[in-house]
């Protein structure tokens, strides 16, 4: 089988994707910008660089070029922004996977939400705004609180909460370079995750995760130690109703075969509300945090998935999978860790993995990536014990820089 993969050195774990193709017997044609460095060169059978992988219509022209007369099986991308690139490619080499209309199912944000709602599942009231003037149309229908996000955004870049007129008018200035945005339905509730690994639209591999706090929240405010806990108990009656909402969701969109990443919020009185949906897995370490949870490998599983149309990994769950990302105190290189090794001693055995910046490295941007100045992953079978060490080291680690 020969597949062409977009992007495989960047983010990060694309690496870990394309390590995945070549595991299950696939031979991989990599596009992306910049060069691959020699452990990511022997995963691939060829590669093309180009000058930028966001300009689709120049990409594909190079592709068809490079491929000349060479058959492919699968055009594939894990990646937000390439999603729809990878189907255009697909439909362009007549390659069997996701259409486009499909995929822009799971990429902007009010077709989804349209999509969605018409398979009669509960969505926030939502409109599509692409002047000022719509902004406030949008909201006179909507009311406070609302959400105003850009249709195709991630990681919250560009997402504001307003709580009222004035509210607004503060926040409208930074949407300026926004061209098309939503404008939706404040939900307050917790916010969780339904992450999938799906054969034409069937979950193979299931998994929840909850967010803490909400992400919004974790983007906005540097102070804050973000924390995702997967979900080891699913039978959990309001975790069940989330995932039905998933499993219906993943129908009314035509998913195909890869990974799925959803987000949904659960109301303090029970409702279950529908957030966004990718068509692709989920970033900043969800794929780990989930290999961590069943102790396998969805790096491999999703190849598996995307190529042959199998998943063969256990879907038992073990553990609950704490992730939390820490920032530091002040600008500059670490200089402190506070916290740490005491941490060590009341938690060691439960300790999975401890990416945190050690002193002398620069500070990451937060605003730029979740993994902020590192994170660590802590696991445990029972769901309070592993909140309690997640929440543990979210308080009682800091992290200072100068
Ligand atoms: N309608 C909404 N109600 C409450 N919170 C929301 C709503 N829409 C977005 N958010 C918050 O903003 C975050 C980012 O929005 P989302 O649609 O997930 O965009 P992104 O693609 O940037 O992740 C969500 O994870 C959630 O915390
Ligand atoms: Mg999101």
């Amino acid at each position: 089988m020969r597949v062409v993969f977009l992007s495989p050195r960047y983010p990060q774990e694309m690496r870990q994707f394309t390590r995945g193709l070549a595991e299950v017997g696939a031979e991989v044609l990599g596009v992306g910008d910049g060069s691959p460095e020699p452990e990511l060169r022997r995963y691939l059978s060829g590669y093309l660089e180009v000058p930028s992988i966001m300009d689709e219509d120049d990409v594909i022209a190079r592709v068809q070029g490079w491929l000349r007369g060479r058959s492919i099986d699968r055009v594939l991308a894990n990646w937000e922004p390439l999603v729809v690139l990878a189907a255009r490619m697909r439909e362009r080499f007549g390659v069997p996977g996701m259409s486009v209309d499909a995929v822009r199912g799971f990429r902007d944000k009010q077709l989804m939400k349209e999509r969605v709602a018409a398979a009669g599942l509960r969505v926030p009231r939502a409109e599509r705004v692409r002047s000022v003037k719509d902004v406030w149309r949008a909201v006179e229908a909507i009311g406070f609180p609302a959400i105003v996000k850009p249709i195709s955004g991630a990681g919250s870049a560009d997402t504001y909460k307003v709580e009222s007129t004035r509210d607004m008018e503060r926040v409208l200035p930074h949407l300026r370079h926004v061209v098309e945005a939503s404008c939706e339905e404040f939900i307050e509730g917790e916010e969780y995750t339904y992450d999938t690994a799906s054969i034409d639209g069937r979950p193979a591999y299931e998994s929840v995760t909850r967010y803490f706090p909400n992400a919004l929240e974790m983007r906005s405010n540097e102070w804050i130690s973000p924390v995702m806990v997967s979900v080891r108990d699913l039978g959990q009656p309001h975790v069940q109703r989330g995932i039905e909402l998933g499993r219906n969701v993943l129908r009314a969109l035509r998913m195909g075969d890869g990974m799925t990443h959803m987000e949904w919020f659960r109301k303090p009185d029970g409702e279950v509300v529908f957030g966004e949906i990718a068509c692709r897995a989920g970033g900043a370490c969800v794929v780990d945090q989930m290999n961590y949870t069943s102790d396998i490998d969805l790096f491999r599983e999703w190849a598996r998935v995307v190529t042959v149309g199998r998943f063969e990994a256990s879907t038992e769950r073990k553990y609950n999978v704490g992730v939390i990302f820490k920032r530091a105190r002040g600008q500059g290189r670490i200089t402190a860790m506070v916290g740490l090794s005491e941490y060590y001693d009341r938690f060691r055995a439960h300790i999975v993995e401890d990416t945190l910046l050690r002193p002398g490295t620069p500070r990451r941007d937060w605003k730029a990536t979740l993994l902020s100045d590192g994170y660590l992953v802590v696991r445990h079978p029972d769901w309070d014990e592993a909140c309690r060490m997640a929440f543990a080291a979210a308080t009682d680690i800091q992290l200072y820089a100068s």
